[in-house]
């Protein structure tokens, strides 16, 4: 079943256009792969996907389980399954790490749930993650080491259950082991009626996790689709053989014009 169709979506960020025309469909129980070069769109396209106000989307669709995203506020887009673990998580001082999981949880069922059954699926969260207890009594992310952000992240995805995780860039920032934790929580949290959505710039994080499918992103759109020898390749090789197999031209981020307030915009940097 396809959970998840994007149809030649285009979205801007401070007028400048970012996603040029993605076409992309996830199906249930898939982990794909989202690779590309820096600033070609990957954590842009993740962030239009779960409605992060920054971007706005000037053509295309999105549907998620034949729903229009797009008409979904964030609450709604979290409400119906969809999660996003973000490159870089917001510290959000005062907010405490157990009542946001509370009101997180409590957002998806009919039901609050009990203070003595949070602490128990807190204790296993914290347990599984190899994450403190005693976090959760504090403010969400504030102070946190780059790896426990991460791991937190993971530990949010758990508890939230979603029924497409996008997760983006989840091993930058933790030690081997910390990968290792984060890899054998995303495999034991893998179902038929789960997909995932994966950001990484490293084989290394796909060789423990073992995508179904790779998509690279190019130029703010999917160049090419494959399987593991593709994210080899691009290990081993970067992306310069896209450029000549593919006969697609990888633009530069320094090639973009600069969009200096709302008025002017410098041509001086167009190659
Ligand atoms: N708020 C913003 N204002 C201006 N430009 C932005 C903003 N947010 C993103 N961009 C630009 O959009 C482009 C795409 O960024 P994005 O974060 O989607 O890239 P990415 O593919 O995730 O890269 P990376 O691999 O480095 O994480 C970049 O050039 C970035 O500078
Ligand atoms: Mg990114």
């Amino acid at each position: 079943m396809v959970i998840l169709e994007i149809k030649n979506l285009h979205a801007k960020v401070n007028d400048v256009e970012i996603l040029r025309g993605v076409n992309l469909t996830v199906n249930s129980g898939e982990v794909v792969a989202l690779l590309g070069p820096n600033g070609h769109g990957k954590s842009t396209l993740l962030s239009v996907i779960m409605g992060h106000p920054n971007y706005t989307v000037t053509a295309g669709e999105i549907y998620y389980k034949g729903e229009d995203v797009l008409s979904m506020s964030v609450d709604e887009r979290a409400r119906a399954g969809l999660f996003l673990a973000m490159q870089n998580p917001s510290e959000v001082p005062g907010v405490i790490i157990s009542d946001f999981i509370r009101a997180a949880i409590n957002a998806k069922r009919e039901k609050p749930i009990k203070p003595i059954e949070l602490f128990r699926v807190l204790d296993k969260a914290s347990k599984e993650m190899q994450m403190p207890l005693d976090l959760a009594n504090r403010s969400l992310n504030e102070g946190f080491s780059g790896g426990e952000k991460k791991r937190h992240e993971i530990m949010q995805m758990k508890l939230l259950n979603p029924e497409l995780a996008m997760l983006d860039e989840i091993d930058s920032g933790l030690d081997v082991d910390g990968i290792k934790i984060v890899a054998n929580q995303i495999n034991k949290e893998k179902s038929d009626k789960r997909s995932f959505l994966v950001i990484s710039h490293y084989a290394r994080l796909y060789d423990l996790i073992n995508p179904t499918r790779a998509v690279v992103m190019i130029n703010g759109r999917v160049a090419i689709e494959g399987g593991m020898e593709v994210i080899n390749r691009i290990d081993q090789e970067g992306y310069e053989w896209i450029q000549i197999e593919h006969n697609i031209s990888i633009e530069r981020e320094d090639s973009r014009p600069v969009v200096l307030e709302v008025c002017a915009v410098n041509e001086g940097t167009k190659k």
